[in-house]
């Protein structure tokens, strides 16, 4: 076996480290990707079932009051769930409004996290 041959197996496993060096970081950069479009993704649910089931009271920016419902950007999860599935409150919290104007949309269960991921994500005025 000459000099050459070995420098040539030499090359060929450092390609291939580096290759596999190279398919890794961008398995990296994959995984940071997915993080944040899982994200955005639940936000744009959470607006759309926003624009269809809240804008009849609320206003189209959350971050205003509506017809006859309050602004709701910000809300904590807590609060939308016992809101949109009950119609009530989390024990201890006080109310915007001392109405009871608000339905409860108990079909609305799958979409609670998407509902407080858009709401979390508009900033309260
Ligand atoms: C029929 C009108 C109406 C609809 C539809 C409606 N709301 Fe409301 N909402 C209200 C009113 C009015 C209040 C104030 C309390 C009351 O009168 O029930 C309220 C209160 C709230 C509150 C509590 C605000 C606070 O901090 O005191 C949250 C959160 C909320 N609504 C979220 C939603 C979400 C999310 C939807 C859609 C899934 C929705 N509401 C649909 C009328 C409505």
């Amino acid at each position: 076996m000459g000099v050459r041959r070995r420098g040539a197996r030499l090359a060929l496993a450092t390609g291939g480290v580096l290759a596999a060096l190279f398919a890794a970081s961008c398995e990296q950069a994959k995984r940071d990707d997915a993080a944040p479009s899982a994200a955005a993704a639940s936000i744009e649910r959470g607006r759309k079932v926003y624009l269809a089931n809240c804008t009849a009271c609320h206003n189209t920016d959350p971050g205003l009051p509506g017809a006859i419902g309050p602004a709701v950007a910000g809300s904590q999860r807590a609060l939308i769930e016992a809101r949109v599935l009950r119609a009530e409150y989390p024990p201890g919290y006080t109310p915007k409004r001392p109405t009871h104007a608000m339905v409860a949309l108990p079909q609305l269960a799958g979409s609670i996290d998407d509902l407080a991921a858009y709401l979390a994500s508009v900033t309260p005025r």
